[in-house]
């Protein structure tokens, strides 16, 4: 029946993920295989999220793909490589049965398009999310349920942790061919109710150097890196999903702030060397530790991936103070009220030794806004069909 369909259509939504520990280095760049395994926090779609559509029509005359509402390059070869994949995986699946709809669906071009809840320009992990969601509304177009971080992590490597919610590893495999390099969750996003992110967006300028560049220069120089794969992450990786398992915050926050800081500095081991902290990063790297040792024991902890933008992971009861200490510290610029976005956050009162011993040296303005978020679901199906973003012309239909 779907065989006589002139336009098939698939919704789906997908996170954002910030890893705990880092993935950096690729031990094959085609097939991305990384050289260690990692692990990251879903981050909640409420908050940040990449939609796509995608579409087929026996009426279209060629791939196209949209992004933020501009038509883009669909040769790019990671979105080819995606868009193989889920095609192969459906013929697979119909295994040569007689499934007509599927069969016509696959001769078919297909349309996709895709966007952002949140401004791309913040610098925030936007080809994770973008090529989860790519997968999973293709996969949903042509049917197929198959385990499918393996063809996420085609389009970017952090991409296949995002195919799943909550605590995810990305598990690096032995084989060349990449079938057991695949992401798999450690705990649901309900595993830990009160842990909360806060994404402080200190930028939005594009980062200096690309993580796909910088990684493989990386791999190429740095000794560091090498025996961080070998030797530091297999350690940190059993730890870090204990601490997770165990709730224990000061020991998931340490191991947190510890893998960013070593991350960084395979960065500067690198030649020529890569620089993604500035002076603002180191900033707030200080403020952290002199509020944890002002309260005598973990209560946030800071990551950094390929830019300057801080994820800082908390627990529910130090939301209000720690924003409030950022908010003295960096005070904002201009609206006020816009400086905290997202999950509401109260009015805190400083103590006048809190003050005097953490908020040194205000910074105006460098912090654009606080973005308060917290652990979420993986990809999501979109069933109301007012939702898609492309038309019944298989054209997008608007731009957020
Ligand atoms: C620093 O997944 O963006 O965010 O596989 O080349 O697309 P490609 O790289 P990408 O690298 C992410 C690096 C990181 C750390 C992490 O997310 O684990």
């Amino acid at each position: 029946m779907a065989a006589e369909r002139a336009l098939a259509m698939a919704t789906c939504t997908a996170p954002v993920n910030i890893a705990v520990i880092k993935y950096w280095g690729k031990r094959d760049t085609d097939l991305i295989l990384p050289i260690n395994s990692s692990l990251s926090v879903t981050l909640h779609q409420d908050q940040l999220k990449t939609t796509t559509t995608a579409a087929a029509s026996r009426d279209f005359t060629e791939d196209r793909l949209w992004l933020n509402g501009a038509e883009v390059d669909v040769g790019h070869p990671r979105v080819q490589a995606c868009l193989r994949e889920v095609r192969r995986l459906a013929r697979k699946r119909r295994g040569g049965s007689e499934d007509t709809a599927t069969l016509g669906l696959l001769s078919y071009k297909v349309h996709v398009a895709s966007e952002n809840n949140f401004p791309t320009a913040a610098g925030l992990a936007s080809s994770a999310a973008g090529y989860a969601c790519l997968v999973s509304a293709l996969a949903r177009l042509y049917g197929v349920e198959d385990e499918l971080s393996e063809v996420a992590r085609r389009g970017s490597g952090s991409a296949c942790r995002s195919m799943w919610g909550g605590f995810v590893q990305w598990q690096r495999g032995e084989r060349p061919d990449g079938t057991d390099s695949l992401a798999h969750q450690v705990a649901p996003e309900t595993h830990w109710p009160e842990l909360r992110v806060l994404v402080l967006v200190v930028s939005g300028k594009k980062k200096p150097v690309a993580s796909t560049a910088g990684m493989q220069t990386s791999v190429e120089t740095s000794p560091l890196l090498k025996h961080r794969a070998e030797v530091v992450v297999p350690e940190r990786l059993a730890q870090m999903i204990r601490h997770i398992r165990e709730r224990d915050f000061e020991g998931f926050g340490q191991l947190t702030m510890q893998d960013s800081n070593q991350f960084h500095a395979t960065c500067l081991d690198t030649f020529p060397p890569i620089f993604y902290l500035n002076d603002l990063s180191r900033h707030i790297i200080a403020l952290a530790h002199r509020y944890n040792t002002h309260h005598g024991h973990t209560k946030v902890a800071y990551t950094f991936d390929a830019g300057p933008n801080a994820v800082i992971f908390t627990l529910a009861d130090t939301v209000d103070e720690f924003v409030e200490v950022v908010r003295c510290s960096f005070p904002p610029a201009t609206n006020g009220d816009q400086f905290v976005r997202g999950l509401p956050v109260g009015s805190a009162a400083l103590s006048q030794e809190l003050m005097a011993a953490v908020v040194t040296e205000p910074v105006p303005g460098a912090v654009q806004y606080i973005l308060h978020t917290k652990p979420g679901p993986g990809p999501q199906l979109v069933d109301d069909p007012s939702q898609h973003l492309l038309g019944a012309d298989g054209l997008p239909r608007r731009h957020a």
